[in-house]
């Protein structure tokens, strides 16, 4: 790349045009006009990776980055959702058959969320009744940013308007534990609650810190504008084929340790006990790497709580280390990192961020770097000339503004 070449950013288009544009598009392809279009966010986690599922703390942001569904209700028992990126992807299932695994595809992250909101308790005719969704995702996929659950939320809120549910942080909550059943039962992906409580429960400028021992949430205003900050997103657009797998066994690892350890979750193992928690795991047959685990996720969840300190205090300028000692933690205690994102990391770093961390599952994804804002670009471009250098893919950049969750937008 020749130094004059700058970096694009990948834009989230605005929120007005676009759900006008849908709902127009839902009219042309679906005979008659939508009941509505509601979006929501993907999200990035901050710090407090790897945590939600055994009772860790997080701290994630809502992205500006959305995905919009425009949505009609029937009363046939049918779902049918088409994507406005993707002709020839449509799907149409019975919400009676709707269940572990079926249907398979995108269509889980749809009409899961109606199947999961009956069993957690939401009633409504639109929940048994059916209908016809159009989705226009601006969430890049595979990358690491909840596509998914900003699917899954997009739709959930939707159907929670339609059927006269609260929207309060308490309905917001009970509406996440449905997206994430969908998630877990009927698409099958065992993840923990991080992403959909993000895009719901976050509200614009700040992100929240997310106990997920007791559900609880405290909103964290992120002024980094002010503070002179940025935040910068790089999509590796690089997938491990074996992430699935690998999340999998992560999970069963520290559900293992918590057991030895004769604990519920890791979230009870106090820091300063840490040492004998290692010690007790170590002895193991794999010890080693039960040990390994265990650390990662009780020095993380007190990364978390230190890092929601200093943010508190509103010294977001000092958080960079805490960011560093988190990748570094992932990469070699839990080794969910990957080359690409190793490169990011450091390249981010070495143009200039005070700290830069992988984000989300790993194996591939997103990083997310802390940088003075006059960084933005010199650390993006130094980002790509780095990655073109190793013959690696490009990767895309997103500017990471702190917004708004799930909302109807018409
Ligand atoms: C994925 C999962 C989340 C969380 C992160 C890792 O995004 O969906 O529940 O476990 O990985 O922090």
């Amino acid at each position: 790349m020749s130094a004059t070449t700058t970096t694009p950013f990948f834009e989230a288009p605005g929120r007005g045009a676009t759900a006008q544009a849908l709902a127009e598009l839902f009219t042309t392809t679906h005979g008659g006009q939508p009941a509505g279009v509601w979006s929501a966010p993907g999200r990035v986690n901050l710090i407090g990776e790897h945590v939600d599922y055994t009772g860790g703390l997080c701290l994630p942001l809502a992205l500006p980055h959305r995905t919009f569904v425009a949505l009609r209700p029937r009363t046939d028992g049918l779902v049918r959702v088409r994507s406005a990126q993707e002709s020839g992807s449509d799907v149409e299932v019975r919400l009676a058959d709707v269940g572990p695994g079926e249907p398979a595809g995108w269509g889980a992250y749809v009409a899961g969320v109606p199947w999961a909101m009956l069993r957690q308790g939401f009633t409504g005719e639109v929940l048994t009744g059916g209908f016809d969704a159009l989705v226009d995702g601006h969430v890049p996929l595979g990358s690491g940013l909840s596509s998914s659950a900003a699917l899954e939320c997009a739709v959930a809120v939707a159907l929670a308007e339609l059927a006269g549910a609260p929207l309060d942080d308490a309905g917001r909550a009970a509406l996440a534990a449905a997206c994430m059943a969908a998630e877990n039962v009927v698409a099958g992906a065992a993840t923990g609650g991080m992403d959909q409580a993000a895009s719901l429960r976050c509200r614009a400028g700040g992100g929240i810190l997310l106990d997920t021992r007791d559900d609880t949430v405290r909103q964290v205003a992120l002024d980094l504008a002010g503070a002179g900050l940025a935040l910068l997103v790089v999509d590796t657009r690089a997938e491990h084929s074996h992430a699935g797998g690998e999340y999998g066994k992560r999970r069963a690892d520290v559900e293992r340790a918590a057991r030895l350890l004769g604990v519920p979750t890791l979230r009870e193992v106090d820091p300063a006990q840490l040492e004998t928690a290692l010690e007790r795991v170590g002895a193991q047959e794999d010890g080693q790497v039960l040990r390994r685990r265990v650390r990662h996720a009780v020095t993380e969840i007190d990364r978390v709580r230190r890092t929601a300190e200093l943010l508190q205090d509103g010294r977001a300028g000092e958080i960079g280390p805490l960011l560093d000692a988190s990748h570094e933690s992932l990469r070699h205690d839990y080794e969910v990192s990957s080359p690409e994102l190793d490169l990011a990391v450091e390249t981010a770093r070495a143009h200039g961020a005070l700290g830069a961390r992988m984000t989300g599952g790993g194996f591939g994804g997103s990083a997310v770097a802390l940088l003075p804002a006059g960084r933005v670009q010199a650390v993006a471009d130094g980002v790509a000339a780095a990655f073109a250098d190793r013959r690696l893919r490009a990767p895309q950049f997103l500017a990471a503004l702190p917004s708004e969750g799930a909302a109807r937008d018409r």
